[in-house]
């Protein structure tokens, strides 16, 4: 994007300190600097935009490099015809890698037209290797490669590629370093996440999750509280911590905090109204988790506790650390102890050797714990997890047939549960305007539902009781109330 010095560039390494996050500070300057220049040469500030793929986590990462990229002098754009385009990718599964690269083929024309475009990638699918590998050879035109571990390294990559090199990359195998005060953009300004660990160390067998996240590493409690300290400070109302297993949150520090404790220091904010957290391993969960959870005033009356299977074989297969019966037994105690608590969960279909007995097993977990929505997926297979290695594979067709009839199963039990709440007055935060009647507004209630009501753009980031007056399948008409 700009001529560079060798010289200039040596010494501004020379002096860039050694320390972070002061580092990143300083290549944020740097890159302004350059970018400032390219912006008088050109006359328009350079634009970027970040794509985010997959998870709650990611779309944590993705607030960070754009905070990071407006501090390095760009100017947002949610248009991939920008200056820079940064992906922010996924593997879980491998439609993810797949979208990843269908759209890198639209990038390489936009670079044909605007051959100074950036193009720039990171997240999970760049731990791994293959992916580099085919990267490196049949998507050339990529300027920067980065992964999981050194998100928070983007403005120093990003010299160096504005400094002549090219393409960068950098990648690194793990990490047990977790770097505070980065500059984030938040996408709302009334609820935020907030990450309170790292990394997985469950190794649930179809899971490539720890292999691109590496080991479980957690924040220190006093920097998760001050963040969420200046977050109420800045009008957040509402937090969701997130973590790959919040449940196993604290084990590795030198002073160990449990998540329930975690959670009743997070409870005492001034100004934080609402807590949600995920994602929830259910051989994780304690008893002393529950009982927090029924006596607090702030977290959410929902829990994310993916299922995965409803066979106890299977679950053994996956390395899941739980029974069907453990699950079950789960499942009413936190219900009973928590009355009305929307349960959701995560469910797989067509793992290896996966029969039509296992199947019906897990319809009948469905059936028993009656969740308020599922996300079902097809088994996929990820190279290098120990299912993938697994004989057994199940025919696609007999996979896709059962996913069709779990689905099934699941709309018709969310939409019976969708109506019982009908005539109760309910907390909702109001988060924006209808998508189609411009005369109501989108809340979203304590269970995760959502309800319109008539409103205007005045309350959106309000919590307002609302009386929800109609069920409609999924979500609730209603009405303010004072
Ligand atoms: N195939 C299908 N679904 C998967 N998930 C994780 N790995 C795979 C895989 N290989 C699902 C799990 C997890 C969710 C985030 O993604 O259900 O809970
Ligand atoms: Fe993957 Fe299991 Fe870790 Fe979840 S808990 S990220 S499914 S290995």
């Amino acid at each position: 994007m700009t001529e560079w010095n060798p010289t200039l560039r040596q010494e501004v390494f020379a002096e860039a300190p050694d320390t972070e996050p002061e580092r990143q500070r300083y290549f944020m300057e740097q890159c302004r600097i350059l970018v400032e220049q390219r912006a008088r040469e050109t006359g328009h500030v350079p634009t970027a935009c970040v794509v985010n793929f997959g998870c709650q986590m990611n779309a944590k990462d993705a607030e960070k490099l754009q905070g990071i990229l407006e501090e390095a002098g760009f100017q947002e754009t949610d248009s991939e015809e920008a200056d820079l385009v940064l992906y922010n990718t996924c593997t879980v599964r491998e439609n993810a890698n797949l979208r990843v690269y269908g759209r890198l083929g639209v990038l390489n024309s936009m670079k044909k037209q605007n051959p100074e475009k950036i193009i720039a990638l990171c997240g999970c699918m760049m731990q791994e290797e293959t992916v580099v590998k085919k990267i490196q050879t049949s998507y050339r035109f990529v300027d920067l490669l980065f992964g999981t571990h050194n998100v928070f390294q983007l403005a120093e990559l990003l010299y160096r590629r504005l400094t002549g090199e090219r393409p960068v990359l950098d990648i690194w195998q793990g990490t047990d370093q977790v770097v505070e005060d980065l500059p984030a953009v938040r996408k709302y300004p009334f609820k935020s996440g907030v990450n309170i660990m790292f990394g997985c160390n469950n190794f649930c067998s179809y899971c490539i999750v720890p292999y691109v996240r590496g080991r479980e590493r957690s924040r220190e409690p006093e920097d998760i509280l001050r963040e969420i300290e200046r977050l109420a400070a800045d009008g957040v109302q509402e937090v969701m911590l997130l973590g790959q297993n919040v449940n196993s949150y604290g084990k590795t520090l030198a002073h160990p905090l449990s998540f329930a404790q975690l959670l009743e220091r997070v409870e005492e904010v001034p100004g934080i109204r609402r807590i949600r957290f995920m994602t929830s391993h259910p051989k994780d969960l304690s008893e002393e988790l529950i009982q927090v959870m029924a006596k607090s005033q702030k977290i959410c009356r929902h829990l994310h506790l993916p299922l995965q299977s409803g066979s106890t074989r299977i679950l053994r297969q996956m390395n899941r650390r739980y029974t069907k019966e453990q699950y079950l037994d789960l499942a009413a105690r936190i219900q009973e102890a928590v009355p009305g608590i929307a349960l959701t969960t995560d469910i797989i279909v067509g793992f290896p050797g996966e029969t039509e007995e296992d199947f019906q097993e897990t319809l009948d977990v469905v059936r028993r714990v009656r969740y308020d929505s599922a996300f079902t997926f097809l088994y996929s297979k990820r190279t290098g997890t120990p299912a993938a290695a697994m004989e057994n594979q199940v025919p696609p067709e007999v996979a896709q047939d059962r996913l069709e009839r779990l689905l099934a199963e699941v709309q018709r039990i969310a939409g019976e549960l969708c109506g019982k709440d009908t005539g109760t007055r309910q907390e909702a935060l109001v988060e924006g305007l209808d998508d189609h009647d411009p005369a109501l507004v989108t809340g979203r209630l304590s269970n995760n539902r959502m309800v319109h009501f008539p409103g205007d753009a005045s309350l959106i980031g309000r919590l307002v009781p609302v009386r929800l007056t109609e069920a409609k399948g999924f979500y609730y008409m209603g009405r303010m109330e004072e």
